[in-house]
């Protein structure tokens, strides 16, 4: 698990940062002052740390100067109240990597400072993920609490991965709701034997569905204009990266199957395999509908988000084409029935979607 430190005399502020990020996934330690904060440097060597400038004591210049010294690949990430620019200049000029302003309000975390970090720990995800998979194959199969803690580290690398770009920001989680709002129409209906082994297997599959992405190149990733022939069938490589990554966890083998299987269309030309209807697994054919649903109506660099009536009619056009119809069908009636709880709001509109 990626560690941070976060360094500031001021409890309240410390204890907001450190609290954002636990629930984000990561391990995080705090320290009130200079002496301390050396203290877990040198005895946990932190990934990243929030280094306050200004405290009583030792000053964050001399604390970055320390750390510097000890180990040149701990990133530092410097929190300040003030920045008079001699001292941004003096703290890039030793090394800091980036700048926070605080006080902190829930959306300059969420978009600003999630973005900052992700920026700064994204290679050590990736080689965070590559070590755990090394170790995991010499293991050979896994037992329960590497599972979870390689679990948790994907996780992270997925949130990672959409902070990188703010068209993506949140996707995942959307495609969750959206996923879970269709098995239960279906189970609802009857139109489908689902239990809670299936709601859990989506959670995961939702949650990853797109975590290959990480081995396609920025470049591509976040071009602003229209792909390439070339760097369209570079993306179409996601589904076969995830099964790379996931590979190695034993207890998920059926949850990478349907991960590959989110690209496959209902009458056959989609990818990897070019499978065809119910030879899809049911949970890819949900996580088809809730992606494309998401897609057509989240904001895109060369596109503005289509209202949901319009992304609903083109779901209806490709019913039986790309989509299973008694997947649209079921996402139909069930979005329209909690449609006064997905309202979209600006900024909080996980937090609403995420209560159904
Ligand atoms: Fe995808
Ligand atoms: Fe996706």
């Amino acid at each position: 698990m990626l560690d941070i430190l976060v360094v500031d005399d001021e409890q309240e502020i410390a204890r907001a940062l450190a609290g954002f990020f636990s629930i984000k996934g990561y391990k995080v330690r705090i320290a009130n002052d200079g002496e301390a904060a050396m203290e877990l440097v040198r005895e946990h060597r932190p990934h990243l740390v929030f280094l306050d400038i200004r405290m009583p004591k030792k000053d964050g210049l001399s604390v970055l100067r320390e750390i510097r010294e000890f180990d040149q690949t701990i990133k530092v990430i410097m929190v300040t109240a003030f920045g008079t620019k001699e001292i941004v200049s003096e703290s890039m000029r030793l090394g800091a990597v980036d700048f926070v302003r605080k006080p902190f309000t829930k959306a300059y975390l969420e978009h600003d400072v999630i973005a900052k970090v992700s920026v700064q720990l994204f290679e050590d995800l990736r080689s965070e993920v590559d070590q755990k998979q090394g170790l995991i194959e010499q293991l050979g199969s896994l037992n329960e609490r590497a599972s979870r803690n390689f679990y948790q580290t994907i996780l992270s690398l997925a949130t990672a991965l959409e902070s990188r770009d703010k068209y993506t920001h949140g996707h995942s989680e959307r495609v969750e709701v959206y996923s879970k709002l269709i098995a239960k129409q279906l189970q609802s209906s009857k139109m489908a034997d689902i239990n809670d082994q299936f709601l859990e297997n989506l959670h995961i599959e939702s949650r990853l569905h797109d975590i290959g992405k990480i081995a396609i190149p920025d470049i591509v990733l976040n071009k602003r204009g229209k792909l390439t022939a070339a760097e369209h069938d570079e993306i179409k490589r996601h589904p076969e990266e995830s099964v790379r990554i996931l590979a190695p966890l034993e207890n998920i083998k059926d949850n990478i199957e349907v991960i590959y299987s989110h690209h496959e269309r209902y009458d056959g030309t989609g990818y990897p395999k070019r499978k065809v209807g119910n030879k899809i697994p049911l949970r890819a054919r949900i996580i088809a509908v809730a992606d494309a649903f998401d897609a057509m109506t989240s904001d895109r660099p060369y596109r503005d988000a289509l209202p949901d009536e319009a992304a609903f009619l083109e779901l209806e056009r490709f019913k039986e084409i790309q989509f299973d119809p008694m997947v649209v069908d079921a996402f139909s009636s069930a979005y329209w029935k909690n449609k006064k709880k997905i309202t979209r709001q600006e900024n909080c509109r996980e937090e609403v979607l995420l209560k159904i």
